[in-house]
């Protein structure tokens, strides 16, 4: 199945991107998949491959479960190529307990984890009979870490070896532990790091270099304690990593991946001209319908990532900007993609794009998404950036059931999951708005 723009559940269920990687001239995408209904269960690793970030091609799954240590799940995780071969490190997840009412859900978090490879001779084939093994059992020593919250191996090539860090939670707190290999394949615990404070556990950890800059995102579970709306959300930290001593030392605490708290458990990649870029699961808190084949999920278009004046931002990629090229006089003329707007939104303005409203207040950029999003008391409806420090630039890009908009080219983020957006677009303010669409619609003989 082909899609263009945004990567879209191909049916039923997506969660977080995994593997992220271009491999012999494509990106792959895994993601966390249930096949067979629109919420979360057993996971299985689908698949989709690009060769421009653009246009998407949805593949057979590649994981799924087939061992005692992966039966009821192969969780998030991460690609490297080595000696041409794509290395697919992931979590395999054993229940105790069998649920009577549901197989695909465990009890009560009475599970196990531990960290498995599968190895693939060409990203296309994975042979989940024989190319499977467990490369850390699962930890038995609370000391080091929780024998079922260990998961979502991220795994890079340093200078002298390989290194994976691992999100995981001890006496209540969130933590990373960092394993060091020569062969990919043995893997020795060579470091813990943790920052009181920052939410109990800490999915999808992921740590980079951007310009000799260490940046870690992960997403710790529990962080928001206001309301009944997800609490697990995504952070960047500059964070120093010593390979010699496996130390990770984060400057701070950090700030949101994106200011829409949607979108949750960011991955990166080195893109083909090796530029660090990531992508994120839009958390989407209902299902849509479409011609009875619903799908729940999607992923945000890929962002390059740079660091300015100690702080992490996220610019569209900028080939993506580029293929949004056909001027459009409004929505109802975009095909499909959706279509990308620009305009300057200065204080006291506000811009209402189909009933999705976004205000610019007191130098901050509120959203504010009540009339298009179905779904009160599963997320949050309204949310705003920090204080905007350098003007008034914004780029919005609008695909059906997402919004994503970027100040200042990636100073902040700001995405949601929206539902039923109308065609029209309003302005409160000094204008003026350009609009580009992906691909045209293409009109019908017979509709003129
Ligand atoms: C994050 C997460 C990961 C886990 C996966 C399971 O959304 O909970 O920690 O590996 O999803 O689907």
């Amino acid at each position: 199945m082909k899609q263009t723009g945004h990567i879209k559940a191909p049916g039923n269920w997506i969660n977080d991107p995994n593997g992220f990687i271009y491999y012999r001239g494509r990106y792959h995408v895994f993601y966390q998949h249930f096949p067979y209904e629109p919420r979360w269960g057993t996971m299985h690793w689908g698949h989709a491959v690009s060769t421009d970030l653009i246009h998407w091609e949805h593949l057979p799954i590649a994981l799924y479960p087939t061992k005692p240590q992966d039966r009821n799940g192969c969780f998030s995780g991460s690609a490297v190529e080595h000696d041409g071969k794509l290395y697919l490190f992931y979590t395999g997840v054993r229940y105790h307990q069998e649920n009577p009412e549901n197989i695909h859900k465990h009890v009560d978090n009475d599970f196990e984890s531990c960290q498995m490879l599968m190895v693939s001779d060409d990203g296309e084939h994975f042979d989940n009979l024989n190319a499977k093994r467990v490369i850390i059992p699962k930890i038995t020593d609370p000391e080091v870490g929780d024998v079922t919250h260990t998961r979502d191996p991220k795994v890079w090539r340093g200078s002298d070896a390989w290194y994976m860090v691992l999100g995981s939670t001890r006496h209540g707190e969130g933590e990373l532990l960092i394993y060091r290999s020569r062969d990919l394949t043995t893997w020795e615990l060579a470091g813990q790091a943790e920052l009181p404070g920052i939410g109990w556990m800490w999915e999808c950890p992921d740590w980079f270099t951007v310009d000799g800059q260490g940046v870690l995102l992960f997403s710790p579970m529990g962080y928001m304690k206001d309301c009944a709306c997800p609490p697990d959300m995504s952070l960047c930290a500059l964070a120093d990593f010593d390979e010699k001593t496996c130390t990770l030392r984060m400057a701070d605490d950090g700030h949101f991946f994106d200011y829409g708290l949607d979108l949750y458990a960011p991955q990166s990649a080195l893109d083909a001209e090796g530029r660090r870029i990531v992508i994120a699961w839009l958390r989407m808190p209902g299902p849509v319908d479409e011609g009875g084949c619903p799908w729940r999920g999607m992923m945000c278009l890929p962002r390059v990532v740079s660091v300015c004046d100690g702080r992490v931002r996220f610019s569209v990629h900028p080939d993506v900007r580029a293929a949004y090229a056909h001027p459009i006089a409004t929505p109802s003329e975009a095909g499909n993609g959706g279509f990308r707007m620009t305009l300057e939104l200065h204080d006291g303005e506000v811009l209402d794009i189909g009933g999705y409203r976004i205000a610019r207040a007191g130098g901050r950029l509120r959203a504010d998404r009540s009339a298009v999003c179905p779904h009160n008391g599963k997320c949050r409806l309204v949310s705003e950036t920090p204080e905007i420090r350098e003007g008034d630039h914004l780029e919005i890009y609008v695909d059906g059931n997402i919004v994503e908009t970027y100040v200042n080219d990636g100073e902040y983020t700001l995405t949601h999951a929206v539902y039923g957006l109308g065609d029209d677009i309003h302005l409160e303010g000094s204008g003026p708005i350009a609009l580009y669409a992906l691909e045209k619609k293409c009109l019908s003989p017979f509709s003129r």
